[in-house]
């Protein structure tokens, strides 16, 4: 009898600490869901973010051709495009052209290109007026599954070489964090003009500055001053 008592107390005793362990463990669970939704509610609604202007003389060379790389400006939408209709011809009428490599009949990498003259956002409220003999690249993307074989790089070297001969510069602005396009982007010879950081709370630009030649100034300023012959 006090050997069935004693049993009975030790499994009581496991029973109510692996209960309060299931408790522990869900409080513990939704605090870190708490925590996490939290963190995500923050993070919408406080942004810093920093980028770099990036610029590189357009040289000429027409000596690079691969028979399988095909480089076209499209002109028309197509199924396909990871733009809609509407998009594609609201850029197009803002003064910016679509370009596409194609490596055996498929699409391997586009990028867009604002000519002279064209308005372009750079960053939350930072925009641009793309200055006389510049060409603006941006909003560029290779699929996943062709990543890491050099297509971006082809892309870049392509569209500036398709540029007239009154294109001196182009111009491209980079998120610090994109380690891809900042490697492509150096391997093409792009260089850095400044770098500019933005700081937004609740959908309101609190502050943004540009650091150039080691002096710390506005970036708004940084953008309108760019010229170049
Ligand atoms: C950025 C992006 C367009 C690059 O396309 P891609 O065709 O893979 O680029 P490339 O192969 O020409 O060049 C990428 C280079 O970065 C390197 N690279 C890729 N990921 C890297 C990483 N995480 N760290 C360091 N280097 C990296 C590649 O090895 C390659 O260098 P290599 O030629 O010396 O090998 C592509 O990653 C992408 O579509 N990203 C999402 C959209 C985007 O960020 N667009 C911004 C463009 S301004």
């Amino acid at each position: 009898m006090p050997l069935f008592w004693g049993d009975w107390t030790v499994r009581w005793a496991l029973c109510s600490l692996w209960q309060r362990d299931q408790e522990d463990a869900g409080i513990l669970s939704t605090l870190r869901r708490w925590l996490g939704t939290g963190k995500r509610w923050f993070n919408r609604r406080v942004e810093f973010k920093i980028g770099i202007m990036m610029q590189q003389p357009v040289v000429r060379d027409s000596s690079r051709s691969d028979d399988r790389c095909h480089f076209v400006r499209t002109q028309t939408h197509r199924a396909g495009l990871p733009f809609s209709l509407k998009e594609f011809e609201k850029r197009s009428q803002q003064g910016n052209f679509l370009y596409e490599l194609f490596v055996d009949g498929n699409p391997v990498s586009y990028g867009w290109v604002a000519g002279p003259g064209a308005q372009v956002g750079i960053l939350h409220e930072l925009n641009m007026r793309v200055p006389e003999h510049a060409l603006y690249i941006w909003d560029c993307a290779t699929p996943e599954e062709h990543r890491g074989k050099g297509y971006f790089q082809t892309l870049l070297r392509s569209m500036m070489q398709s540029q007239g001969v009154e294109t001196n510069v182009a111009l491209v602005a980079v998120d610090s964090n994109n380690t891809a396009s900042k490697a492509a982007l150096k391997k093409v010879g792009f260089q850095p003009l400044f770098t500019y950081w933005s700081f937004r709370v609740f959908g309101r630009v609190v502050l943004s500055l540009a650091l150039k030649d080691g002096r710390l100034t506005w970036a708004q300023p940084q953008f309108d001053q760019l010229q170049f012959s």
